[in-house]
């Protein structure tokens, strides 16, 4: 009779039962893996083999089947090393198979028995809770993970051997303790960014509502140093966030050894030369930088050099907040909630517009960059600023200025105020309402609507331009905590707008 051990494989950033099944048959010695294995678990028999005999052990000199199941669920990566082991090791007797029940393993072996860390141990200890297992066990260096999960018994184990001591009653596993992600040694707070009060306006408006935010202006203007403060800006992740954003991370393999959650929002800049597959996720399923930034920030910098077909794709997945990537066995999506802040020069020689210097562009070159800029992204940014030459007098100022901790206490009572307006629906910031949304949620004034519609007609604005204008307003007057958009939030919003900000030649 065969023997079974519970083992998960990740699918997106989801854990799926997988049971690992084990017969031993009295006939010359092979080892076959059957139920769509892919490459690494085929190879997975070599390396238990030596670790088996490694930590001491026999090896069963008889045929040895292996069936992972179900057979539709396709299983990847090293983490089916250690309970095929056990599998092995319980149906030769070594351990008892009932030890095994309730058990769940993860694992991957090295040839010496040692047991390294494998990706997704959050997704799989998640889904080990939802199971209500006894214990999973996982490797040492990725338990912290699983010590996460609320209510779930999770042993770090070292090697094989302690495994299999385990189970045969006489040693302990350690019981897994997680430690959160340690704070980087230096965070950029907005303190440091001197003059700029535009877009550091612009920076708070963009964390209050949720909304994504474009940074134009000349090199060495501060646009960087602005963008890299927004992570900072917006509240403090609540634990289900949290959970949710180390997930994407654990998946990836990329959270830093024994760090069990991550509590910073994450900030990510990719380069521009980065693939389709990088940014959005690709085919071996690894999550691209969209969904590494969820519930964070995502820096588009030197937005005009990206590749257009890249851009465009990131259209759809930023509006719906998850990216679905196809492959052969079906579709997975990814979760990609997070806010899109992007860079550009106004110009390629970058001084368009500045007060002292002249710009050098021709009138083709320019006109070709102008149309790369009001590319694919531009209707998916709510708030455009022009980020001027920083005044000396500014720089050298040593007047105090606002830290991130206090405008992250107003951005904070501007996000509360929109999560109790939204209560029950299925959005929790500005940014995600819709067209009749957003003119309900605005509630606006005779005199703000008169201001609107003005402003539409002398702007010549389309009615989408138009929602974005009230949008943003309805997050300034939820920066005030009024309850009705007015006058002077229309007049704030429309002077962010992006479309003017990369027409408007002069403008810029
Ligand atoms: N407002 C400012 N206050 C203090 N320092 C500033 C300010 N603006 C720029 N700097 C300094 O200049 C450096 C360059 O700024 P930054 O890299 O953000 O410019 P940029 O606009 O991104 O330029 P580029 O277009 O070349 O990428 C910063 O690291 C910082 O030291
Ligand atoms: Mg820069």
């Amino acid at each position: 009779m065969a023997t079974t051990v519970m083992a998960g494989a990740v699918e997106g950033v989801d854990g799926v039962e997988v049971q690992v099944e084990v017969d031993l048959v009295r006939r010359l010695p092979r080892v076959t893996v059957v139920g769509l294995p892919a490459s690494a678990v085929k190879e997975s028999t070599e390396r238990v083999r030596s670790a088996i005999l490694a930590s001491g052990l026999d090896f069963p000199k008889q045929r040895v089947t292996i069936n992972l199941a179900p057979a539709d669920v396709r299983k990847d990566g090293t983490a089916f090393d250690l309970p095929i082991a056990l599998g092995v090791l319980a149906a030769a007797g070594v351990v008892p198979e009932a030890s095994l029940e309730g058990v769940m393993a993860v694992g991957e072996l090295s040839l010496t028995g040692a047991l390294r860390d494998v990706p997704g141990a959050l997704p799989l200890a998640l889904l080990a809770r939802q199971r209500g297992v006894k214990a999973l066990i996982l490797p040492q260096s990725c338990a912290g993970q699983g010590a996460v999960v609320p209510e779930l018994n999770v042993l770090a184990a070292a090697t094989l051997a302690d495994v299999v001591e385990w189970l045969n009653g006489k040693g302990a596993l350690k019981k897994a303790s997680f430690v959160a992600e340690p704070r980087p040694p230096f965070v950029g707070d907005l303190a440091d960014v001197r003059g700029q009060a535009l877009a550091r306006r612009a920076l708070e408006i963009a964390a209050a509502g949720g909304h994504n935010l474009l940074l134009i202006g000349a090199p060495g203007s501060g646009k960087t140093m602005l963008a890299s403060r927004l992570a900072g800006l917006l509240p403090p992740m609540t634990f289900e966030e949290a959970i949710e954003t180390t997930r994407v991370h654990s998946v990836a393999g990329l959270l830093p050894a024994n760090v069990g959650l991550l509590e910073q929002r994450p900030f990510r800049a990719p380069h521009h030369s980065i693939s389709p597959a990088g940014l959005l996720g690709g085919a071996s399923l690894r999550p691209g930088e969209l969904s590494l930034a969820h519930h964070g920030v995502l820096f588009l910098d030197e937005l005009p050099e990206f590749s257009r077909g890249t851009l465009e794709q990131l259209r759809s997945p930023l509006e719906r907040r998850e990216v679905v990537i196809a492959r052969s066995a079906g579709a997975v999506t990814l979760p990609a909630g997070c806010m899109l802040v992007a860079a550009a020069n106004p110009c390629p020689c970058g001084f368009l517009g500045h007060p002292l210097k002249p710009c050098r562009c021709g009138d083709a070159m320019l006109q070709r960059y102008r149309q790369r800029l009001s590319g694919p992204l531009l209707d998916r940014i709510d708030l455009c600023v022009r980020v001027e030459p920083v005044e000396s007098e500014d720089l050298f100022s040593e007047r105090r200025r606002e830290t991130s901790a206090e405008v992250r206490a107003r951005v904070t009572a501007a996000r509360r105020a929109q999560t109790e307006r939204y209560k029950g629906l299925a959005l929790h910031n500005n940014a995600m309402l819709d067209g009749p949304g957003c003119r309900e949620a605005a509630q606006a004034t005779p005199a703000a609507l008169r201001l609107l519609r003005d402003t539409m007609e002398r702007l010549n604005l389309s009615a989408r331009a138009c929602d974005r204008v009230l949008k943003v307003a309805r997050t300034i007057a939820d920066l005030d905590g009024v309850a009705r958009v007015d006058l002077e939030h229309i007049a704030e919003a429309a002077a962010f707008r992006a479309q003017d900000s990369v027409d408007a030649r002069e403008g810029l």
